[in-house]
Parts: structure tokens; C-alpha cells; sequence
């Protein structure tokens, strides 16, 4: 029984303990700036590997309001029409031939991972010349994706101190970024927005609707109360 209670105690508290290595980011899907910043880099620089294929680019263009025209211009590269899914042209057999792994498709990346987890993960490569692709990550250790963003964050020549929530996390670099520590911080904040938005696109009209539900019980309590009291006024 007390092992049993042991068990139980360690494994509530280990998503503490392995959050405790993460640093924290609050979503925020009302903030459009932020998620069509976060949108453009993903279209640059994940699309090539990376399918979102549960969702539609419409709806993405509606969502974050950016126009129509626009998107179909600036964000799409595969030739895929507005109205389609965000797939890509990559087949997956070549891809797991390359990488070991097959990319997965990221829709629903934030719903399975979380936002500090994506967050930090995007900030975590490090150069580690024992890996196949030059490059490791303090929170998926052995990771078998490339570190994409180098030109934008750099690369750190040792694990960077993710987690510590210290402003600069980096002291020696392999290669340098074109963006600072803030910069770049900012940046994976964006995406990591867009992604959370990607995996719930109804978080914005559940909010809205959700006020207009708490409005509603609210005036109708009045009437049941007023009611409540007229149907009992004589019984006393
Ligand atoms: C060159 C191909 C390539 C590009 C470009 C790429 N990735 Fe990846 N990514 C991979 C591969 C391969 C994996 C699987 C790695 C593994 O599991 O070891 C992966 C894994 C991931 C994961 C972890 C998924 C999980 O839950 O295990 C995330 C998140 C991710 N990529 C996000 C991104 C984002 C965001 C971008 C753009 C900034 C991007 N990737 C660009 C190849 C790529």
C-alpha cells in the first residue's frame, strides 16, 4: 500500500519535474500580429518537412485576417490552391530514408506537446559533432530534425541553458544568427502562437461564444430568481 502511494506521489509529480527543464510561454490567439509572424516563418521554413495537412490555408487566411490574395502570394509554395489542405510534396518514405524519422505532420503538434515544451524545443539546438546532423537539443535529446532557424537564432556552440528563464542563454556561439536573443525569443513565441492556434482554430470563437454564454446564464438567474420568489411568495 505505501508502495503503491510511493508510485502515485512520484507520478503526479514528475510532469513537474520534467516541466522544471522548460521555460514557460502564455499563448495568446487573439494576438493575429504574433500569429501571422509565427505563420510566415512556419511556411518558410517548416513546410518543406512538415505537413499541416488537418487544416485549410482559407482558414488560416480568415482566421489570422490575412487577405486572401495576399496569402495565396506570400504563403503558399507547393502550387496548392487557397480552398486545400496544407499538405506537402515531400512523400514520407524518402523522408524517413533521409532522416531517420519521418517529419510529422504538426497540426496537432501543440495539443500533444504543449507550448512551453514547443517553445523551448525550437530554442534548445545546440552543435554536437557526434550527431549525424551536427546538431543536438536540451529538450528532445537526440532529435533527428536539422536546426532550420541557424540563420535566424544562430546555433550555440554548448546546451544552451533553456529552462533557466535567464534573458541570455547562450554564451558561445558556433554560428551566429541574423537576430539577438530577444529577437529570436519573440520569434519562436510567435510561432510557437501560431502553432497552438493550428491545433485548436476554435479557441477563438469558444472565448467569444463563451462570454456570450456567461451573459446569457446571468440574466436568465435574474428571471429564475424573480420567478423563484413570485412561486413561494404565498406558501411561507
Ligand atoms: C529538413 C526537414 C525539416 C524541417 C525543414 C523542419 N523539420 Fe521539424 N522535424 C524534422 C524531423 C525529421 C523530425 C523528427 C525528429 C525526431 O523525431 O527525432 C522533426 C520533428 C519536429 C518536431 C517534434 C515533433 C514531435 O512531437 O516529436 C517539431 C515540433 C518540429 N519538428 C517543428 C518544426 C518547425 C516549427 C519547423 C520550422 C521552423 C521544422 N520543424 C522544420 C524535420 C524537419
Amino acid at each position: 500500500m505505501r508502495m503503491l502511494i510511493a508510485v502515485l506521489m512520484l507520478s503526479l509529480l514528475s510532469p513537474l519535474v520534467m516541466a522544471a527543464d522548460l521555460d514557460r510561454m502564455s499563448p495568446n490567439v487573439r494576438d493575429k500580429a504574433s500569429m501571422q509572424r509565427g505563420a510566415q516563418i512556419f511556411t518558410n521554413n517548416c513546410m518543406g518537412c512538415h505537413s499541416a495537412e488537418y487544416q485549410r490555408y482559407k482558414m488560416v487566411a480568415d482566421d489570422l485576417g490575412i487577405p486572401v490574395d495576399l496569402y495565396e502570394e506570400n504563403l503558399i509554395f507547393t502550387g496548392a490552391r487557397i480552398g486545400e489542405l496544407m499538405k506537402i510534396a515531400m512523400p514520407k518514405d524518402d523522408a524517413e530514408q533521409w532522416f531517420g524519422v519521418a517529419p510529422p505532420d504538426l497540426t496537432l503538434v501543440a495539443r500533444v506537446r504543449g507550448s512551453d515544451w514547443l517553445y523551448s524545443f525550437f530554442r534548445g539546438f545546440y552543435a554536437d559533432n557526434t550527431r549525424p546532423l551536427g546538431v543536438n537539443n536540451t529538450v528532445y535529446s537526440n532529435v533527428g530534425m536539422p536546426h532550420v532557424l541557424a540563420d535566424m537564432g544562430g546555433l550555440c556552440a554548448e546546451a544552451p541553458r533553456v529552462g533557466s528563464g535567464e534573458a541570455v542563454i547562450c554564451d558561445d556561439w558556433a554560428i551566429e544568427g541574423s537576430m539577438d536573443q530577444q529577437e529570436f525569443d519573440r520569434a519562436m513565441y510567435d510561432l510557437s502562437n501560431f502553432l497552438v492556434y493550428l491545433g485548436e482554430p476554435a479557441l477563438l470563437d469558444r472565448k467569444r461564444i463563451g462570454a456570450y454564454v456567461l451573459i446569457f446564464l446571468g440574466v436568465f438567474f435574474i428571471f429564475a430568481f424573480m420567478l423563484n420568489r413570485e412561486y413561494w411568495k404565498d406558501i411561507h
